[in-house]
Formats: C-alpha cells, sequence, structure tokens
C-alpha cells in the first residue's frame, strides 16, 4: 500500500516513516521542507544531514498553509496519515484549513482513507491549539476520504519540555495536581500502523501511557534524572483551565495503554548519568 505521511520530519513521523517502510508500505513522505528532515534528520536539525536516495522513502515539498505540492503529493496514494500540525503559529491556518485542504486533495485523488491523529482532551480542556486540533478532527470526519481519528495523550518528550520552560527561572513552577499520562510516540505510531492496516475506522478508542502522574511527581523525577536539586515552586492554575487539568482532562482510562514508563523515558534520556 502507498501511503502518504504528512508531518514526516517531526516527533513523531520521523517514528513513523521508517516503521512503515519497514512494514512494507511504500512511503511518500512530506513537509515544508523534506530536504533536511525525515529520519536521521529531522526538522530540528538533529542528526543533520540530507536524505531520500537511499532510504527507501520519497521525500516531497509540501505547505499545507499555501497547498503547494498538495496535488502531487496525494496523486497515486491509497492512504494519508496526516502528522503535520503547527501547535505555536498560524495553527487555524494550517491545523484546520490546511488539513481541510489536504482532505479536499485527498478526496480528488481517490484515496480511500485518512489517518489523523489527535490528541485526548481537546474536547474538555480549553486550550487555543486543542480547540483547532477538535475542528481538525470535524474536518476529517466531513471529509470525503473514509477516516480514522486516534486520540493520544502526551509524548514524554513534550513533557520534559514543558517542565524545562517551568524551570527556566531557578525553581521548577507548576500546579502540583495537575494530571498527565506520557505515552511513547514509538507506541502511538505502533497504533497508527494497525489502523492504516485495519481501515477506515472512525474515532478509535484514545490511547495513553500507562501510568497517570501529577505534575509534582513528574518533576520529581525529572529533577533526580538530571541530578538537579531545584526546588518546585507550586502554583494554581486558575479557572476551568486549571480544573480540567486537575481533574484529569490530558488523561484516559481507555485500555489497551502504552507499556513504556515515564521511568523508562528518564532512563533513556538521562541515563541516571546527571545532567544533559
Ligand atoms: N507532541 C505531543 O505530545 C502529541 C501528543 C498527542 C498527539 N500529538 C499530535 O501528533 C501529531 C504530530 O505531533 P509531533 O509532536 O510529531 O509534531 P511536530 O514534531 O511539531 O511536527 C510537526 C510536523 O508538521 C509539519 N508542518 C508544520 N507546518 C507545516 C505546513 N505548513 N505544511 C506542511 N507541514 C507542516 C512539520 O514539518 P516542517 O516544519 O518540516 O514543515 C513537522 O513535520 C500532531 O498532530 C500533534 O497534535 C502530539
Amino acid at each position: 500500500m502507498r501511503v502518504l505521511v504528512t508531518g514526516a520530519t517531526g516527533r513523531l513521523g520521523r517514528v513513523a516513516v521508517p516503521r512503515l517502510r519497514d512494514a512494507g508500505f511504500t512511503v511518500r513522505a512530506v513537509s515544508r521542507r523534506p530536504a533536511t528532515g525525515g529520519p536521521g534528520g529531522g526538522a530540528d536539525g538533529a542528526g543533520g544531514g540530507a536524505h531520500g536516495a537511499g532510504d527507501g522513502v520519497e521525500w516531497l515539498p509540501v505547505d499545507l498553509d499555501t497547498g503547494a505540492g498538495l496535488a502531487e503529493a496525494v496523486a497515486g496514494t491509497e492512504a494519508v496519515l496526516h502528522l503535520a500540525s503547527s501547535p505555536n503559529r498560524d495553527t487555524h491556518r494550517i491545523d484546520v484549513l490546511g488539513t481541510r485542504r489536504l482532505t479536499v486533495a485527498a478526496g480528488h485523488a481517490g484515496v480511500r482513507h485518512l489517518v489523523y491523529v489527535s490528541i485526548v482532551g481537546v474536547d474538555r480542556v480549553p486550550l487555543a491549539y486543542y480547540r483547532h486540533k477538535l475542528a481538525a478532527e470535524q474536518v476529517v470526519a466531513a471529509g470525503e476520504v473514509p477516516w480514522s481519528v486516534l486520540r493520544a495523550t502526551q509524548f514524554p518528550e513534550f513533557l520534559a519540555g514543558l517542565l524545562g520552560g517551568a524551570s527556566r527561572l531557578g525553581p521548577v513552577i507548576g500546579d502540583r495536581a495537575v494530571l498527565a499520562q506520557p505515552v511513547d510516540p514509538g507506541e502511538v505510531v505502533d497504533r497508527l500502523v494497525a489502523l492504516l492496516s485495519a481501515g477506515p475506522s472512525r474515532r478509535v478508542e484514545d490511547f495513553g501511557g500507562p501510568e497517570v502522574l501529577r505534575f509534582d511527581e513528574a518533576a520529581r523525577s525529572w529533577l533526580a534524572a538530571r541530578g538537579s536539586r531545584r526546588p518546585l515552586l507550586p502554583v494554581r492554575i486558575p479557572g476551568r483551565l486549571g480544573r480540567e487539568l486537575r481533574a484529569g482532562g490530558l488523561t484516559t482510562t481507555a485500555t489497551p495503554t502504552g507499556t513504556r514508563t515515564w521511568a523508562d523515558y528518564l532512563a533513556d534520556t538521562y541515563g541516571g548519568t546527571g545532567r544533559r
């Protein structure tokens, strides 16, 4: 099966592309700058180096904001794995309108299945990004291409990034009762690959990590793994946002869950050898 992967240079895409190729899919991978991204490369430059010839994957440039490259990208593909997203800027244009562009182009090209990855809590937690993700889910469901939507919880890298940001001033500043359920992106990719094989399934069971952690638990183990003695400085996130985050708006009781824990991530990343 030929599958188009959007957001192929992103955190999830960098795992999904080689996994799909190794599973026997014919992979066409796209992002705005695929010439420097992809497995071993990465939109953030990590790994460096160009790819393309030799990795068994066809890389094409596509900008969902303008639609440039989209018609060529969807031509001849049977399925689309839509991972592209822009959480920090132009989110409505890229996540909502860009997803509509993609569904229309995929419909014209006769694509038979579009798989979209969303986030647990998009219909519950009042964040602007989540509102756009929910709208994008609705675009996918209203499109003419048969679809599947999987909502996953946060990746541990995302939680670690939040903790890094929360400790920029010294102590780790956060609402200690906020609940998170980090899930390994590789395990999310396993679910997405299974969905591609299963065919259009509409909204499927949410997918979360194996444990629900309070922010202070996650912060303490993160500090310990980095050999840091910084204190926690508790604050209370006000309003509905705080209430939903403390009530588990980012978590799910759905089973089965992933198996890789926050501790596994910390051990892999910091190895118990101190700060990186
Ligand atoms: N991070 C989490 O904790 C988490 C949890 C659950 C679900 N998700 C969802 O999983 C998906 C992937 O997340 P991720 O963390 O892998 O994202 P990411 O690392 O931020 O990657 C985003 C991808 O989108 C591409 N992109 C951005 N703007 C684009 C545009 N205008 N046209 C084409 N491509 C564009 C980027 O490629 P270029 O910059 O090369 O164009 C990149 O490949 C997202 O839908 C996200 O909402 C994330």
